[in-house]
């Protein structure tokens, strides 16, 4: 059974007006046909529920009614006028006319006003075929314009194409205000006005800035509202419009937007956020939507290429030559090292298909357990923490949950520029009066936007999130706002005991706290309050809780704090892990870590060894392998001599780089498989070219455990699918491997994992995705877990001593160093950087307060060298009130900025997960680049170099 793939443009229907959701039902008739709809239903949407479709133009399905364009109006029994069936509710009994000669007359008296003011270049619009308002002409029947055109218009305002993804032409308005509805409901950024007013009225974006200058964050939310071409997607006016389209899932984001990847054969014009897709509603954020140009960008590696040295030019090979050479190096470095000596590293940017393959390879063709995944950077305290107190390793809502929360805990997610989609959600709920507290060392973008303020944003150093987690929980225990029956009935009594008396200790009080937080105890204690008696609270965290020493303890600390206040297991509440990567939580799932199997089951129990043995025909180890840190380390102790890399780009997302790729150096064997030559595959000796997520089928697994299928739109530009490539080289390694499509993949990997039995590509094809756990119990997946009873049985409370880093600030390194991401850039970046995004984003810069600044002398832009130590690396500065005094903040989203070369090998103790957000470091004025910065430049040139002839950007 595989995906099906739609071939029709698939345009959705459009209602005109929201869905209305109510248990009463209203009865009326429209144009004679009896129709029953939910009560507070617009009669225009009645209509379309009746099959009757009324002509208009300011109204969508995706926005509020406005009731300007006078398009819509029909006629009611007993009323007098023509109300606007837009804005006009049912009513029971109601007798509705939507087609008379009257108003057929008024509608083509509109339509005149509007086309007497607009172009008729319709043949050459790129609109052409695809425009409601050329539609409404046909359907009002219009003949003629009798006003002429030669009066007062605005066929000549100017074009604004500043924006490098879509053009705003003017001279096409119609002055709907669908665009500015669009960017304030759906995308909550409130950039566009309509200036002044009647005939001069005009859709303008800031203070008559054009669009770059603006605040737009070029989500495409007006682009997609808009009726005409005034809005339009650039690569429609180059490509002109699609022939069909294909239901797929963004492979940016833990978000997992789905979007109608609209196509010309084999050719994509351009990404429609789905209206279907559960996890986004039709809505979409610039990488998304947008940024799919490196798919095809030129520095695409499409053939096999292998090398004896890294200092050796590389040469294409055929893929059998490539998979036969991998497969031979592999058994004669565990022939000479032995059987642990080799391993591999799946990513969470792959497929749950592809992380399945690439975890059975290591476990039944290298016939270890040395295999690990990008997670272990950033979410794996998130599986331990939430196992260990609630028993599953996941989020447990989904994301219209929020939509129910009176309460959001923001805590260290930046959800603007990392989930952007999901904070449109939290946004939209917060301007209806949900309540929000905000822990976070800077001052992100959720404390104050538009419409949006925090009540409380609790400004905490870095590195002291379980002091704050633990006054937090110390005010709801001693201040009797535990809600002791749901703990009594689902939680264990004696655990909770314990920690209840550790968390009342005075030491745990915000009074004391605070002289390690720096949050005013005052705060702390109203914020919660706040969380344990505003009604549905939910927790929303990120990168911020889990890449610290204490990443495991700060995640069940937020466990915690939802078992003591009940606000856990229904719609609204909850503990919500915002992933960073697409498939972060299908990569753990699939038993990506060394010591799990598939549905986080240990590798030492014999029962699901004998399960997977008996599928898979080989003998397990029982042993748990190496995680990527023990994987570095035995590299430099010489017994680690072998790396199959798939997706994933360790010389630059981990932390430590000197060390990392001295680890790399000293490998026999580095195997690399990815769309570009990426900085790990320049230490590589054999690469591999990957599969773009355009280019073949599978599945993700979003924050909110949704699979959604991930279906091939055009051929793999290297002729082979990821899958197929795991598949080959498993072959080659003597263990056979013979699935024929992904389908076949999923359906094994259904046999073995409990929670993934009622999974399957026909069930995806019903449902569009599915929330795991799906089985017998949830045949249609689960939104909400532990609703009854937790996964564990009893919720386990856990004593949370807050231990501090051993990363800590002295005289030589005065400043704390965090790290994050930004909207326009991706992770590494291999993706956005090889797009138009880099217009936002084209340098990593360091964030310092004023006052750090002007210690030191520096102003913005300056070049500055910042230290820690682990190594030092320069890039410019930023001057920014959004940081406290004492802390600076950069991305690491660009190879050269060498992030990583000043983070730390500190990790969590319970994962290793590195504390990518504390590094002691100091920041001084430089004049050149770092001394591993030169070095850098001039081995990516070598590297470079050594590729055959070809174009590439040395991005
Ligand atoms: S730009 Fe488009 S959506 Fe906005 S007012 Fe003009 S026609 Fe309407
Ligand atoms: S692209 Fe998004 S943010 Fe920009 S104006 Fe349109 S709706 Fe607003
Ligand atoms: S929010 Fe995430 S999943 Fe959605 S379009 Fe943006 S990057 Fe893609
Ligand atoms: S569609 Fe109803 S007034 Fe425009």
């Amino acid at each position: 059974m595989s995906l099906q793939t739609n071939t029709a443009l698939n345009n959705p229907v459009d209602y005109g007006t929201p869905k209305r959701v109510s248990e009463k039902l209203v009865t009326l008739e429209i144009d004679g046909v009896e129709i029953s709809v939910p009560e507070g239903t617009s009669v225009m949407s009645a209509a379309m529920e009746a099959g009757v479709k009324v002509p208009k133009l300011c109204a969508t399905d995706s926005l509020e009614p406005f009731g300007s364009c006078r398009l819509c109006l029909v006629e009611i029994e007993g009323r007098k006028g023509y109300p606007a069936s837009c804005t006009t509710n049912v009513a029971p009994g109601m007798k509705v006319r939507t087609q008379t000669p009257k108003l057929a007359d008024i509608r083509r008296n509109v339509m005149e006003l509007y086309i007497s003011d607009h172009p008729l270049d319709c043949l050459t619009c790129p609109a052409n075929g695809n425009c409601e308002l050329q539609d409404m002409a046909g359907v009002v029947g219009l003949r003629e314009v009798r006003y002429g055109y030669d009066g007062e218009n605005h066929l000549k305002a100017e074009k604004d194409t500043s924006n490098p993804y879509f053009d705003f032409d003017p001279s096409k308005c119609i002055v709907c205000s669908r665009c500015v509805r669009a960017c304030e409901e759906v995308q909550g950024t409130f950039a566009l006005t309509i200036d002044s007013r009647g005939f001069a009225s005009m859709v303008s974006a800031g203070e008559s800035q054009d669009f770059m200058e603006s605040e737009c964050v070029s989500c495409g939310a007006c682009v997609q509202a808009c009726p005409t071409a005034t809005l339009m997607e650039k690569s429609v006016v180059q490509k002109g419009q699609a022939d069909h389209s294909v239901v797929t899932t963004c492979a940016y984001c833990g978000v997992g937007c789905a979007f109608r990847a609209e196509m010309k054969g084999a050719e994509l014009v351009r990404m429609v956020p789905h209206k279907d897709g559960k996890a986004n509603r039709g809505h979409s954020c610039v990488k998304g939507r947008f940024a799919f140009g490196y798919a095809t960008h030129p520095d695409r590696i499409t053939k096999p290429m292998i090398r004896a040295k890294i200092s050796d030019p590389w040469r294409e090979v055929s893929w059998d030559e490539a998979i036969a050479h991998t497969a031979s190096e592999f058994k004669r470095i565990q022939a000479k090292y032995g059987r642990g000596s080799i391993g591999g590293i799946t990513s969470s940017r792959c497929s749950n298909e592809e992380t399945y393959l690439v975890q059975k390879l290591v476990r039944a063709a290298f016939g270890n357990n040395n295999v690990d995944t990008c997670a272990r950077v950033c979410h794996s305290p998130t599986g331990y923490g939430l196992k260990t107190t609630l028993g599953e390793s996941a989020g447990t809502q989904d994301f219209d949950s929020v939509m129910k929360s009176d309460v959001m805990m923001v805590i260290g997610a930046n959800p603007t520029d990392g989930h952007p989609v999901f904070a449109s959600r939290m946004k939209r709920r917060l301007r209806q009066g949900a309540k929000l507290i905000i822990a976070d060392p800077r001052t992100i973008d959720m404390v104050r936007s538009p419409h949006v303020e925090a009540d409380y944003h609790l400004q905490l150093r870095p590195g002291t999130n379980v002091a704050l987690v633990n006054s937090l929980a110390h005010v709801i225990v001693t201040e009797g706002l535990v809600k002791e029956d749901f703990v009594a009935a689902r939680c264990d009594m004696k655990e909770f005991a314990k920690w209840k008396a550790f968390i009342a200790e005075a030491r745990n009080s915000p009074e004391e706290m605070e002289k390690v937080t720096g949050v005013p105890a005052a705060s702390v204690r109203g914020a919660a309050r706040l969380y344990a008696t505003g009604g549905n609270a939910a927790i929303y965290y990120g990168l911020g809780v889990t890449e610290h020493s204490q990443g495991s303890t700060m995640v069940m600390g937020i466990a915690n704090l939802a078992m003591a206040t009940g606000n856990i297991g229904h719609e609204g509440v909850g503990v919500n892990p915002l992933r960073g990567q697409n498939n972060v939580q299908g990569s753990c799932d699939m038993g990506s870590f060394p010591h799990e199997l598939p549905g986080y089951r240990h590798v030492s129990d014999d029962a699901t060894r004998a399960l997977f043995e008996k599928e898979w025909g080989v003998k397990l180890d029982n042993e748990p392998g190496l995680r990527i840190p023990n994987m570095f380390d035995a590299s430099i102790d010489g017994s680690f001599r072998g790396l199959y890399i798939q997706g994933e780009d360790i010389a630059q997302s981990d932390p430590d780089t000197q060390h990392v790729t001295h680890a790399l150096t000293d490998m026999e064997c580095v195997v690399v498989q990815d769309l570009f030559l990426n900085e790990s595959a320049k230490f590589a000796h054999v690469f591999l070219p990957g599969s773009s997520f355009l280019e073949k089928n599978g599945t993700f697994t979003n924050a909110e455990r949704r699979i959604s299928p991930v279906r091939k739109v055009m051929p793999p530009l290297a002729g082979k699918e990821d899958w197929e490539v795991t598949v080959a080289l498993s072959n080659a390694l003597g263990y056979p491997m013979n699935y024929k499509h992904p389908s076949e993949i999923m359906d094994e990997i259904a046999r073995l994992t409990p929670t993934f039995t009622g999974v399957s590509y026909r069930k995806l094809d019903e449902l569009g995705s599915v929330q795991w756990p799906c089985n017998d119990h949830a045949p249609e997946g689960t939104p909400t877990m532990h609703v009854e009873e937790f996964v564990r049985g009893k919720g386990r409370f856990v004593v949370t001593e807050f231990i501090p880093t051993e990363e800590r600030t002295t005289g030589k390194y005065p400043l704390i160093l965090t790290t994050g991401r930004i909207l326009s850039q991706y992770n590494v970046g291999a993706q956005t950087r090889r797009t138009a995004n880099n217009l936002w984003h084209d340098e990593d810069r360091l964030e310092i307060h004023p006052h750090d600044a002007e210690q030191r002398g520096i102003k913005d832009g300056d070049w500055v060298g910042v230290t820690s130590r682990a190594g030092e690396t320069v890039m410019r500065a930023r001057i920014a009130e959004r940081m406290q005094p004492g802390v600076v903040y950069t991305t690491f989203h660009f190879p050269g900025s060498g992030a990583n070369v000043i983070t730390t090998d500190n990790s969590d103790w319970a994962t290793n997960c590195p504390e990518y957000k504390v590094t002691a470091v100091q920041v001084t004025q430089v004049t050149q680049p770092s001394s591993w910065q030169k070095r850098f430049e001039e081995f990516t040139s070598t590297q470079l170099d050594l590729l055959p002839k070809r174009e590439t950007s040395k991005a």
